[in-house]
């Protein structure tokens, strides 16, 4: 018999595998940036440099696969993929959450991926309340074990509102990452991450205080965690899920807030195409993310697809650089650009508390 969290698990895939649970009425504002092209770029298309590094780590280009959990039995193969697909290609893997292997360490099985990925960057994953309840010994222990380069923290509230026996206090989540962090010490790599409704420029100011240097948007715009939980909810909650639906700061806004609170950005959530990408360079992202098109490309063809997808990215991204003339991501992130209305007011807005 399944236990209930891998129940959940197995709904979150199914669900996320077709594209029911974008968000509805609210984009990433990726679409809200120009970058200004060049008709004299002077450049090759196999002169452009997409590398980079980060905790350590080389990559070939700006983009890792952002955590995804794999819904009991499946977990294993989505996890060996995707991570040896992220070491063909020379980019980075986030596991989905570990908690199943804190509570049973039989299943460390499912999140070792060094065999098939043994010089990518791979991160580890855990919810804060896990942090919350147990203090941060165990999940370090679990990065040790499977070999991660580092461990991202993610904060869902008004996911776990939404979520049929969800969490509904979040004290004490601030103190709890800060004592990761301290715990963690200099050799690992902890970053904190949303699951697709932002970080907010307050969020970023209580990170800051916490000591963490790195955090992944997860904004809005892409996949609706709130719209997953509705889908499997009902009563009180599927009603206040359907109006909550599209909660959330833009991914473009969310990226903006963090690279003034000078974070290491990886930016994500809703991250669509090689132009997304470029975008999110051009705005201060460090790296990028992208979640649940790889778990509709691997329903509808499997790894292959998976496979062509990021490719499809990769190329795009260093179409658009093409277009502008940057020949490598230095250069990319120092492209002139105007937003549109839209995400001018909401970046602005949003500084009020400054
Ligand atoms: C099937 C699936 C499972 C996910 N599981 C996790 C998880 O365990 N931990 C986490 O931090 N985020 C998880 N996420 C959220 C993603 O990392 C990402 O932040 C979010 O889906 C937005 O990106 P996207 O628009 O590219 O999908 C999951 C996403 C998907 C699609």
């Amino acid at each position: 018999m399944p236990s209930s969290s891998e129940k959940r698990k197995a709904d979150h895939l199914s669900l996320c595998a077709t594209d029911d649970v974008a968000y509805k009425n609210k984009t990433t504002l990726f679409e809200q940036i120009e970058l200004i092209p060049r008709a004299l770029p002077e450049l090759r298309i196999q002169d452009v440099d997409t590398g980079t590094s980060i905790a350590g780590k080389s990559l070939a280009a700006p983009l890792w696969i952002s955590a995804m959990t794999g819904g009991g039995s499946e977990a294993v193969a989505i996890n060996k993929e995707l991570a040896a697909t992220a070491q063909e290609l020379g980019i980075g893997f986030c596991l989905g959450s570990m908690r199943p292997m804190l509570s049973d360490p039989a299943r460390a099985a499912d999140f070792k991926v060094r065999d098939v990925a043994p010089d990518a960057l791979v991160m580890g994953n855990i919810g804060a309340t896990e942090i919350m309840r147990n203090g941060p010994g165990p999940s370090l222990e679990a990065i040790a074990k499977i070999g991660a380069d580092g461990i991202g923290i993610h904060l869902n509230p008004m996911m776990e509102l939404i979520q049929p026996g969800g969490d509904t206090d979040f004290t004490g989540v601030i103190d709890a990452i800060a004592a990761l962090v301290e715990a963690a010490g200099d050799d690992l790599t902890v970053f904190v991450k949303e699951t697709g409704c932002g970080l907010s420029w307050r969020d970023g100011e209580d990170l800051k205080k916490a000591g963490v240097g790195v955090v992944e948007v997860a904004g809005a715009g892409g996949t609706s965690w709130i719209g997953v939980e509705t889908l499997r909810a009902d009563g009180a909650q599927e009603r206040a899920g359907k109006i909550m639906w599209d909660w959330g700061i833009p991914t473009a806004v969310s990226t903006a807030w963090m690279v003034d609170k000078s974070f290491t950005v990886i930016s994500s959530g809703g991250i669509r195409s090689g132009l997304d990408i470029a975008r999110a360079v051009a705005m201060g992202a460090a790296l990028t993310g992208v979640a649940a098109p790889l778990i509709q490309a691997r329903e509808k063809g499997g790894i292959s697809l998976v496979r062509e997808y990021l490719d499809d990215l990769i190329f795009g991204l260093k179409i658009a650089m093409v277009g502008c003339g940057a020949a490598d991501l230095a250069a990319l992130s120092s492209v002139p650009r105007v937003l549109g209305p839209d995400l001018s007011r909401w970046i602005e807005t949003g500084w009020q508390g400054r």
